[in-house]
């Protein structure tokens, strides 16, 4: 309820935000303010009003009338994603030196089956030292390219999603156990050596990282500029650079892990200058039809301390200034002190902010895992497209199992599944009628 009660307030405090939208989505934005009436709620109330809401979405995206927003097309540069479902980043803690394996073929094949229009890699790591684990894949061998490339092609050939390679590097989270051991802790043995923004341990038990200085500056961009030239070759359609969660870039924006005293530390301006300088080299090599996109922590839960929303729509605004296509909006994890207040759908607010403050595309992530969800926060304009992450562990389908929960056959399977799909459809609309009698 408080929660509830506090989004509502804060919409109409913050209404100018939304003014410059369409008056179908200004009404869809107002009646579902406080995250607790959903898309499938409205229907219940004003079935009529809402087909004509859906079917502007569907023609302002330029999608067919009659399906729901989630299944709208998106277009990136020359790239166009069939649906609005982003199977966001998880790292799967199963490379052996740095190389994907048959674990990673099986699994993002799987999700390229699945039905949503962009699968990301996990973090894919520019340098061995880069790593998060011993188990994280990279990008900075030929066996780690040809790897991703096999991948990519089946995708390519068996499926029409596209395919989104989040580069990365661990800074002070790094020479860490898999997600599965002591997350955070560091090795048993074998530690290597850390760097950072500033000499800032990630937590008592972490090492000390090395303050970068410049050569460290200059050796890591370039790292993350032939990681790019491979994930060009490899065939990506689409790469992300990872500025979240207090790996390396993230931790020259965090005033919590950066207190730097050159150019590249104090202001936000100054925080936001490597990060900028990796971008920009990033982007000057990689495809100039191909996508990119930015994670960020847009709130590092530490209140005036840290990165808060409102600096998260001036990073999103200089990234935005150097080219970056659509800004995936995370939170947190920048600092073992943080305060986070989770609940459905609870970094979506930052989405919105960035969306309607800034007027830059944005992706919404963070505990959204019913369609209904996903269909509110899209035809509300509170984000371009949505990652969902836990739910695509639990489901490789989740697209299509949504599609076929909502009834809707904008989503089409693959050809050797089809009998399955007609099964499931027709027990879909047998249940729909048994809760209708
Ligand atoms: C097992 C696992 C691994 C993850 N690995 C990454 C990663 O490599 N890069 C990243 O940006 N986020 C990573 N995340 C965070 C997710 O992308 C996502 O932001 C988070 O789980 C919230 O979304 P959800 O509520 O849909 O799970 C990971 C999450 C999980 C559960």
């Amino acid at each position: 309820m408080q929660s509830a009660a506090r989004n509502s307030t804060e919409w109409f405090e913050e209404v100018e935000r939304y003014l410059n939208l369409d008056p179908v989505q200004f009404n869809y934005s107002l009646l579902t303010r406080s995250q607790r009436i959903s898309h499938e709620n409205l229907r219940l109330r004003d079935p009529a009003w809402l087909r004509g809401a859906e079917d502007w979405f569907a023609a302002q995206a330029g999608g067919a009338p009659g399906h729901m927003p989630m299944f709208a097309p998106f277009q990136l540069r020359d790239m166009t994603l069939k649906n609005r479902i982003v199977v966001s980043p998880m790292a799967q803690y199963k490379a052996v030196e740095g190389c994907p394996t048959d674990w990673h073929f099986v699994h993002y094949a799987e999700r390229a089956k699945g039905g949503a229009g962009l699968v990301y890699t996990e973090m894919t790591c520019v340098s061995a030292d880069g790593r998060i684990t011993l188990g994280c894949p990279g990008l900075y061998a030929p066996e780690h390219e040809a790897a991703w490339r096999r991948l990519i092609d089946f995708a390519h050939v068996e499926t029409d999603a596209k395919i989104c390679c989040q580069i990365g590097h661990a800074g002070r989270k790094g020479s860490t156990q898999l997600g599965w051991e002591k997350m955070d802790a560091p090795l048993k043995t074998g530690n290597w050596p850390l760097r950072s923004a500033s000499a800032i341990a990630w937590s008592n038990q972490n090492a000390t990282p090395k303050a970068m200085d410049r050569l460290d500056m200059d050796q890591v961009r370039d790292q993350f500029v032939a990681a790019t030239e491979m994930a060009a070759r490899a065939g990506f359609d689409m790469i992300e650079l990872h500025a979240a969660h207090g790996y390396l870039i993230s931790s020259f924006i965090s005033p919590v892990s950066n207190i730097r005293k050159d150019n590249y530390g104090g202001s936000l301006e100054n925080r936001m200058r490597y990060p900028l300088e990796v971008f920009a080299a990033m982007r000057a090599v990689w495809p100039a039809e191909r996508p990119m996109a930015v994670r960020i922590s847009a709130n590092d839960w530490l209140g005036d301390e840290g990165v808060t929303p409102d600096d998260a729509v001036a990073i999103a605004r200089m990234f935005s200034a150097a080219g970056v296509d659509v800004i995936d909006v995370s939170a947190g994890q920048t600092s073992t002190d943080a305060r986070p207040v989770y609940g459905r759908m609870f970094q979506t607010p930052f989405s919105d902010r960035i969306r309607n403050e800034a007027g830059i595309k944005t992706m919404a992530v963070g505990n959204i895992f019913e369609p209904d969800h996903v269909n509110s926060i899209l035809m509300a304009g509170r984000a371009d497209l949505v990652c969902l992450a836990r739910p695509h562990l639990a489901d490789p389908y989740w697209t299509l199992h949504a599609a076929t929960q909502l009834r809707d056959k904008a989503v089409r399977w693959p050809l050797p599944y089809l009998a399955g799909a007609d099964q499931a459809q027709r027990l879909a609309e047998r249940a729909a009628e048994a809760v209708r009698a």
